[in-house]
């Protein structure tokens, strides 16, 4: 298993991908992703407030239809943005219905990317603080998308990837954070989730 210690250095071989079933959370999920029940189990106030301030241009890979990307979007406030990457129509149909219904459609651009590319070509080093939550797996390129993110993020911007433990396998859970490492980000933290896997990660 990766530790803190390990992942600082930047790795000088490639990591090589685990085998691994890809598995793409289906449209027609969409209606559950931002069940208010999920709240009583996740609060995404406490898992991300502490890396937001006002203001901030923010990346949600993988938002479905806005669990984290419309209290992303209260916490950065009229002047942040969240830029809402999906690659599935019927979640980001239902983050845009959401976001407007709650009035916060002005601070989020919704973004529908294809299976390989996360469409972030015009956002190149503008983002301050990304989130790829119980998403990163379901890409089927992780270095690649871990390329494009880290490309989006300003230097010294945070990249939270947080995947659920048993659903995402402990091989895959290193094989991200090594891409990581690999690609010159820095593992700032280790976060205690219950059931999950978290790490902060950094751009120089
Ligand atoms: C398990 S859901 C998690 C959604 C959200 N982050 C949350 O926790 O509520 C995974 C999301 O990743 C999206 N996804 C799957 N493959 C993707 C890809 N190649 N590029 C971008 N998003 C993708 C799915 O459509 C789905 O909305």
């Amino acid at each position: 298993m990766a530790t803190e210690g390990a992942m600082t250095q930047e790795l000088k071989t490639e990591p090589k991908p685990p085998s691994r079933q890809l598995h793409r959370c289906p449209g027609w999920a969409a209606p559950f992703m931002a069940s208010p029940l999920r709240r009583l189990f996740e609060s995404p106030e406490k898992l991300l407030g502490p890396w937001v301030e006002p203001g901030m241009t923010i990346l949600d890979v993988g938002c479905a239809t806005g669990f984290f990307g419309l209290p992303l979007a209260r916490m950065t406030g009229e002047n942040g943005l969240v830029l809402c990457v999906d690659v599935e129509p019927r979640m980001l149909k239902g983050l845009v219905r959401r976001a407007t219904k709650a009035g916060l459609i002005d601070r989020i651009e919704p973004i529908l990317c294809g299976q390989d590319d996360l469409a972030l070509s015009d956002h190149e080093g503008t983002v301050d603080f990304a989130v790829a939550i119980h998403s990163l797996h379901e890409l089927p390129d992780i270095e690649g998308g871990l390329r494009q993110i880290t490309a989006a993020l300003k230097p010294g911007g945070r990249l939270l990837v947080v995947e659920p433990r048993g659903h995402v396998s402990g091989a895959t859970w290193d094989h991200e954070i090594e891409t990581a490492g690999h690609l010159g980000l820095s593992v700032g933290r280790m976060l205690d989730l219950r059931r999950r896997y978290a790490a902060l990660l950094k751009k120089p």
